[in-house]
């Protein structure tokens, strides 16, 4: 039986329909409530409670700790998939079959170059350019080398979508292998079509004139597993980010290099970078992680990958992560300093009353920049590597914006609270 919400203004009773998703999830529908309550709108500053959308891609219980691409359980695809197989997962809906597969990595192989003049816009870059802004630039770019796929017409660009999409998802990992390289004054590497995409990748960063660089199985492996757990995660900033700018008609490479922007921060894709920031200057303090904690407690500092908007237990991606960063560094026979503080760091919050009343647990980025260091990934391209990761996330949302045929372009509303009517003063009569 549909279920009814009621809403008393004054002495008017508004009736609205309750939706309910696929997992039982409610949500009361507002979408007549201004017209219906003459001019009142809902107020929910940073979105906490609010809808924005009807979406098939990712499932997430906060409270329970369930995170599902396209209905898999996330433990399930870290455990037996890899990452192209997930970002086909995300992107189509189902896993492909044999054929699909192959078809789908012939066409990521055949998209993993760059157009040679594309090449030269890197040069105009300082060296200490930041690689996400050279990464949201370029991604936007891509449109201007194949117009013919970013129309800015829906219809037509989805006519064009499984093309599009492997531009995205191939050339985001030869962008930053570029930006990587030319930081550091290197030689750009070309991508090798005998390799996996992950392998491809590693190779376009590490391989040298004369020395190429071969990814064994674990780093491979790694790699797949830091990418996989990155895939999607429902109406986050980044994403939500790429359905506003896609509401108002724009291309898949507009849409999702905004999404590269909004990552950026530290408060979502940035955070694996403070993460390590903060683990770096406690090593250096020589702290064992406690003062660091009381200065969290008393708002002096934020203990950077712990909390999350949804997750209110844990993060399953962190557990994930967590167990792939012990077992990289033991295949490597590694040991980094930094993995033992935030061990020491994750036991001593989650014993502490403040964190566990506020329900802040470690999150996926927790772990994530120490298993990057053993890879030998950069601290300026960690975000970087997660914005390759939530590549197919942001198709698959940008997919369901362009193919809806009754979207309406997103625009919130807001409550007005500043000067009210006034009149001009001209300048010289002003105090
Ligand atoms: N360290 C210390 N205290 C914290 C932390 C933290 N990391 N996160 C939240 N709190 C405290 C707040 O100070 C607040 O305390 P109060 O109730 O006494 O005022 C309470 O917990 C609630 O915090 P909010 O900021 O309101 O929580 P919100 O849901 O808005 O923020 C966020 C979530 C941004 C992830 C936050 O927890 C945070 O800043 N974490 C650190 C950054 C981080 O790791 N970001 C990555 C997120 S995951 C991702 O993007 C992949």
């Amino acid at each position: 039986m549909s279920e009814n919400a009621s809403i008393k203004l004054n002495d008017r009773n508004l009736e609205f329909p309750v939706i309910v998703g696929s997992e039982g999830e409610k949500a009361i529908d507002l979408r007549t409530l201004r017209s219906d309550s003459g001019g009142c709108i809902t107020f929910d500053e940073g979105y906490g409670n609010t809808g924005s959308c009807v979406s098939n891609v990712t499932f997430i219980d906060g409270d329970a700790g369930i995170l599902r691409y396209r209905g898999y359980p996330i433990e399930q695809l870290a455990q037996h998939s890899s990452f192209v197989e997930t970002a086909y997962l995300v992107i189509h809906g189902e896993l492909p079959t044999v054929e699909q597969y192959a078809a789908f990595s012939a066409r990521l192989r055949e998209q993993a170059g760059i157009h040679e003049r594309m090449l030269h816009l890197f040069e105009g870059y300082p060296r200490d350019a930041h690689p996400m802004a050279i990464l949201s630039a370029m991604v936007n770019s891509l449109a201007c080398y194949d117009p013919h796929l970013a129309t800015n017409d829906h219809n037509r660009d989805l006519e064009n979508f499984e093309e599009a999409s492997a531009i995205a998802l191939s050339k985001v990992r030869t962008i930053a292998a570029v930006a990587y390289r030319m930081s550091r004054g290197l030689p750009v590497n070309y991508s090798n079509k005998d390799l996996k995409y992950c392998e491809n990748f590693l190779h376009m960063m590490f391989s040298d004139p004369f020395s190429p660089y071969t990814a064994s199985p674990e780093v491979a492996r790694a790699m797949n597993l830091i990418l996989l757990l990155h895939a999607d995660h429902e109406q986050n900033c980044s994403t939500s980010t790429v359905r506003m700018v896609a509401s108002s008609g724009a291309n898949l490479f507009a849409s999702t290099s905004a999404g590269i922007s909004a990552l950026w921060g530290p408060l979502h894709g940035g955070a694996n970078v403070a993460v390590i920031g903060m683990l770096r200057s406690i090593h250096e303090q020589g702290d064992d992680g406690s003062r660091f904690i009381e200065a969290a407690k008393s708002g002096k500092a934020r203990l950077m990958g712990f909390g999350h908007r949804v997750y209110k237990n844990f993060d399953p991606r962190a557990k994930i992560i967590a167990q792939g960063c012990e077992e990289l560094l033991d295949s490597l026979g590694l040991t980094d300093p930094l993995l033992d503080i935030a061990r020491r760091l994750a036991e001593a919050a989650l014993d502490d009353p403040y964190f566990l009343e506020r329900k802040l647990y470690p999150n996926v980025d927790f772990y994530s920049g120490i298993m990057m260091r053993a890879i030998g990934i950069p601290l300026n391209m960690f975000t970087v590597m997660f914005a390759i990761g939530r590549m197919p996330g942001w198709i698959a949302n940008w997919h369901e914006v362009a193919a809806d045929q009754n979207s309406r372009i997103y625009r919130p509303r807001q409550i007005y609270q500043g000067p009210v009517k006034r009149e001009y003063v001209s300048i010289k009569e002003r105090t």
